[in-house]
């Protein structure tokens, strides 16, 4: 186990950012930078021992700034979108700023991944990086102490462990949005990538992503996902829920969701032979399989193409904030927000 911290630049109005390097006894390593808490790299075997990237991103801090599309940054302080960028608690009404589709506030607008964090080596093997976010930004209510620590096992588990609280009453849903390729970032399309997702429901959306606030069976449709399926399978269906988000991006209700660990979903690249395991406390998990990426270059100046890379963002149903069948994301002012997600990587 080691713990490397290097220099990842500076950003235009002079703020160092850092790089922590944690690598365990197995080799795998994964590195995370203080600007947005985000994940750049995470190394890991494939089936003949032969090491690999399998973060799609980026290498340099200027590209994070100028050309992200949330590429393994921590998102918050509410993941996915908030339909006409408004919600109420207790009968006040709160104005988002809305930032996709002139209506819709879409991962807050970028506020916790545009933040430099401050980070701490919490252990041989895991640092924690916390962000204090004032009052009012971008609409939302409260100032809100988060921290997410990463910790990288050496049963090859990466566990990001979130804390928030606040001093107001207000929501919170808090995800990283890595973007997986388990052939290596520079491998491809991730349509022959095997998929399942541990739930018999998921929330279908209206033609602008916003849940109609149903929770709908997966039965007889392309989302039904329980056994592994070829993600490429079904995703170009003529099917509804598929033609308005050109492919899969949509909220799966995890199966028996009581807020202990669950597994949620796991994907293997019979390629390669690297396999991903999600767990996760929360209700919901967004399975998104990067249908907007357009060939940005990222790591090597290596494009990153329509679905070259996926996402499992573990999180609150989207659209929670207004919709009363969905289990709740609201937090009383002083109450402590807690959730864990795994990824492991065999
Ligand atoms: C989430 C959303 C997608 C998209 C990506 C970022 O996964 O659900 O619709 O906005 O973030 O491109």
């Amino acid at each position: 186990m080691s713990i490397n911290i290097t220099d990842f630049g500076c950003l235009a109005d002079g703020k160092k950012v850092e790089k922590y390097l944690i690598t365990n006894s197995n080799g795998v390593s994964v590195s995370v930078v203080t600007y947005g808490a985000t994940l750049v790299s995470i190394n890991a075997p494939d089936k003949n021992g032969n090491v690999a990237d399998i973060l799609v991103g980026f290498d340099k801090l200027e590209d994070m700034v100028e050309k992200t599309d949330y590429q393994g940054v921590v998102v918050g302080p509410y993941a996915n979108r908030i339909g006409n960028s408004a919600f109420e608690i207790d009968g006040v009404k709160y104005n988002l700023v809305p930032n996709e589709n002139v209506t819709t506030c879409l991962h807050s607008c970028g506020e916790f991944n545009t933040a430099v964090w401050d980070a701490e080596v919490t252990g041989e093997n895991s640092v924690s990086f916390r962000y204090v976010s004032a009052d009012g930004i971008n609409g939302f209510p409260g100032t809100l102490d988060v921290a997410v620590k990463y910790t990288l096992t050496d049963e090859n588990e990466l566990k990001l462990e979130y804390d928030a609280v606040s001093d107001k009453k207000t929501v919170i849903n808090l995800t990283n949005h890595a973007y997986f390729n388990l052939g290596g970032y520079n491998s491809g399309s991730i349509l022959d990538h095997l998929i399942r997702i541990n739930a018999d429901k998921y929330t279908p959306v209206d033609k602008i992503s916003i849940p109609t606030g149903e929770i709908a069976t997966v039965e007889n449709t392309p989302f039904d996902l329980l056994k592994a399926t070829r993600v490429g399978d079904h995703i170009d269906d003529d099917f509804e829920q598929l033609v308005f988000t050109g492919g899969y991006d949509h909220n799966f209700c995890i199966n028996d969701y009581d807020g202990s660990m669950k597994l949620a979903a796991e994907v293997t690249d019979p390629d390669s032979g690297r396999k991903l395991e999600v767990y996760t406390d929360l209700p919901g998990i967004q399975f998104y399989a990067g249908n907007f990426l357009k060939g940005v270059e990222g790591k090597n100046n290596f494009p990153m193409n329509k679905r070259s890379g996926f996402c499992l963002e573990t999180q609150y149903y989207p659209d929670s904030p207004n919709q009363p069948a969905f289990p709740s994301c609201v937090f009383d002012a002083g109450e402590k927000y807690h959730t864990e997600t795994i990824f492991k990587f065999l």
